[in-house]
Parts: C-alpha cells; sequence; structure tokens
C-alpha cells in the first residue's frame, strides 16, 4: 500500500484519533451485538496504538440516524465487548465532540483507549454540503494530534469522521486493518485476466452496476446470482412472475447488455436454471432459465447452475465472491449461497469473499479459515473493485 500506516509515524504521547468501523449488528429485542467480528478487526491496530503510548480516541458510525441521537443506535454496547477483548475498561463518553470530549481526553494516559457516541448522531457527519461536514471535522478533529483511519469498510464515504478530519490533523495514517484490505484488493485488481473470477449476487443490479462495468474489463468470468439475475431474465424479455424486481435495477441491466454487449457475452455468465416458489400454494420447483411462470417467484440458482459455478470457481486462479446467490435467509433457498461458499473455500487460488450474506455463508460452512481474505467491508470492497482506490484511503499521507 502507498498510503503511511501507524508503523511509520511517532505515536508515543500522541492523542490518535482513530476511525474504526464498529457498524455491528444488533439484535432487534434486546439490542446485544450479535457479531463482534468487526470489533475483533479492528484489535491489532488499537493495541499496537496502545503499546506505543498512544492515547487512542475510538470514533465510529453505527446505523444510519440520519443526523438525530437515537439511543438505540448507541456505540455503548461496545465498550462492554471491547473491554473485554483488551482486558481493560473502555470508558464511553456520550458524545463525539465538545467539552465531554474535551474533559476525557484530558483525563487520557498513554495507552488509555475511550470510545466516543455515533458521529451519526450529527447530520455535519454524513452532510453533502463540504463546508458543513467540514466545520463538523474541524470539531471532532479537535480534541487529537493525529489521525488514523482503521475503518476500511467506512472508507467509501466522503464522510467528516473518515475523510474530513484528514484536513485538520497530520500525520494521517492508516491501521493494519485498512492496510490488510487494501493489499488484499490491490492484489486481485493487479491478477492477470486469465484465471480472475468474480461472482457478484444480491438484490440489484443497480447497487452494483459501476462494480460490474469495471469488472467485465478485468476478469475473464463473472457469474451472476441472486434476485439481480431476474433483472437480466426480464431485460432479456422474459416474464419474471413475482420474482423480486425494481425499476432501476432493470434499466441498468438494460442499460449494461447495450453498451457492453460484447464483454457481457463473453464474460457474464447467468443462471442457466432457478429455484422457483409457487407464491400462494408454497410448491417449489427448479425451472430451466426462460420465463417464470406467472404467480411464481424466483428465489435462489438452480442446481445446475450452482454445479456450473462450483466448476469455475474451482478452477480460478483468483477469485472475489461478494452477495448472495438467492434468498439466503430462507430455507431452502440457502442453497446456491451454500454451494458458492462450498467452492469458494474449496478453490485452491487466491480467493476474497466481501459482504455480509457472503461472509455469514462462509462462517456457517466453517470454511473461514479456507479463504485467503474474509473482507470487513461489502460495499467499500466492491468500490474499491471499481475504482482501484477509497476516499477514506487516498486522502491519508502518501509514504
Ligand atoms: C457497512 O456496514 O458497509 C459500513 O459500515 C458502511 O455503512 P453505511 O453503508 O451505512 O455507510
Amino acid at each position: 500500500m502507498d498510503r503511511k500506516t501507524v508503523a511509520d509515524v511517532d505515536i508515543a504521547g500522541k492523542v490518535v484519533l482513530t476511525r474504526v468501523d464498529f457498524n455491528v449488528p444488533l439484535d432487534k429485542a434486546t439490542g446485544a451485538i450479535t457479531d463482534d467480528t468487526r470489533i475483533v478487526a479492528a484489535l491489532a491496530t488499537i493495541n499496537y496504538l496502545r503499546e506505543g503510548g498512544a492515547k487512542v480516541v475510538l470514533c465510529s458510525h453505527l446505523g444510519r440516524p440520519k443526523g438525530t441521537r437515537n439511543t438505540k443506535q448507541s456505540l455503548a454496547p461496545c465498550t462492554e465487548v471491547l473491554g473485554a477483548k483488551l482486558r481493560r475498561p473502555v470508558p464511553f463518553v456520550a458524545d463525539c465532540l465538545g467539552p465531554a470530549v474535551a474533559e476525557a481526553v484530558a483525563g487520557m494516559l498513554p495507552g488509555d483507549v475511550i470510545l466516543l457516541e455515533n458521529t451519526r448522531f450529527y447530520p455535519g457527519e454524513e452532510s453533502k454540503e463540504e463546508a458543513t461536514m467540514l466545520a463538523f471535522a474541524e470539531q471532532l478533529a479537535a480534541p487529537a494530534d493525529m489521525f488514523c483511519n482503521d475503518a476500511f469498510g467506512s472508507s467509501h464515504r466522503q464522510h467528516a469522521s473518515v475523510y474530513g478530519v484528514t484536513k485538520f490533523l497530520s500525520p494521517c495514517v492508516a491501521g493494519f486493518l485498512v492496510e490488510k484490505e487494501v493489499t488484499a484488493l490491490t492484489r486481485l485488481l493487479s491478477a492477470p485476466e486469465a484465471g480472475l473470477v468474480a461472482v457478484l449476487g444480491g438484490a440489484k443490479v443497480a447497487d452494483k452496476i459501476g462494480t460490474i462495468k469495471s469488472l467485465l474489463q478485468k476478469v475473464e468470468t463473472l457469474l451472476i446470482g441472486g434476485a439481480m439475475a431476474w433483472a437480466f431474465l426480464k431485460a432479456q424479455g422474459h416474464e419474471i412472475g413475482l420474482s423480486l424486481y425494481d425499476e432501476k435495477s432493470g434499466t441498468a441491466a438494460e442499460e449494461l447488455m447495450a453498451s457492453m454487449g460484447e464483454l457481457v457475452a463473453r464474460k457474464l455468465r447467468l443462471p442457466v436454471d432457478m429455484i422457483n416458489k409457487q407464491m400462494e400454494t408454497g410448491e417449489i420447483r427448479v425451472h430451466p432459465w426462460g420465463d417464470i411462470p406467472e404467480g411464481w417467484s424466483g428465489k435462489d440458482i438452480g442446481p445446475e447452475t450452482a454445479r456450473q459455478y462450483t466448476e469455475i470457481i474451482l478452477k480460478a486462479e483468483n477469485v472475489f465472491w461478494n452477495g448472495p446467490m438467492g434468498k439466503f435467509e430462507e430455507k431452502p433457498f440457502d442453497e446456491g449461497t451454500l454451494a458458492v461458499a462450498k467452492a469458494m473455500g474449496g478453490c485452491p487460488g487466491y480467493n476474497v469473499v466481501g459482504g455480509g450474506d457472503s461472509v455469514a455463508a462462509i462462517t456457517q460452512m466453517g470454511l473461514a479459515d479456507k479463504i485467503d481474505h474474509v473482507s470487513t467491508g461489502g460495499g467499500a470492497s466492491l468500490e474499491f473493485l471499481e475504482f482501484g482506490n477509497l476516499p477514506g484511503v487516498e486522502a491519508l499521507d502518501k509514504k
């Protein structure tokens, strides 16, 4: 990576504003953290800073509170989990700027760690007006001596706590998670076209259209699954019954087939069969690729598609996967996704997985240790593959 990391600068005694991505899933009923992967992923940097005598001021967003204070999206529950991992208490500050933070920072000793409240409780964090975003960033940066970005999962956001603060602090460096993620994804982008395979799933083509266009120029094969496949089916003039569909994705699929016809024909693979559900009777049937009968809904890639995709993934020299192949959260429509997870785990080439459902499938199958890199960023990894960089990384100091 061409950006400086915490290991390249002097950190002893410094107040280090450290952006982490503690956007963790919470149990709707109890508010408890249901998956601490993102907290664990930040530990290497936090421990390095602590051991080097820095005063570590952690900030993050959680959820999308849209500029208002919502106690259900407080970062407070993260202090307990983090404290247990660090084996020391992590004081929580119920604000991310102002006197409460200044006071907490003034009381810190080298090696101490504190966690600030959700940056998205303030509208300035995500403001599209640069002056507003920067004014908020300046206040956020005020108590710190330097900035460390270890929030890979948020680095595609040009937000105050990721990007804006770099205008007010120096040095600005990457944490080890950002370094690891960027290195892994750069390796994929530098891989030769022959043998490079990408697998994309999920509901909406529209959300991934930029990545699809960019990947079509880089990969040998792009395998498509999930509800986005139905948008292609419709764009080809087929009936899709009651399948999940949105106009924007349909238009994106049509536009892609029209503008990149040759690459689409040569590289993009769509399912050859699908598993559909009769929405009144609940009957489940495999249909070949083509019209989905009226009253039926496409739910997953079919067994023949799973077999073909598996064969391609197993032969890949480099492979990236993001997005479920079907309605993963509802059995038996998780089978296509689990088949792809199994193939990813069995692929002897360099394999990278990103995105919530894909990572969940890998974990469910016990295959995490068979994957070279499991990304903590869904949207961020896709944007990195599209642009080759991210605003939150580009803003850091060059080596
Ligand atoms: C994520 O969960 O992908 C990141 O934390 C970014 O969250 P966002 O999509 O709400 O910006």
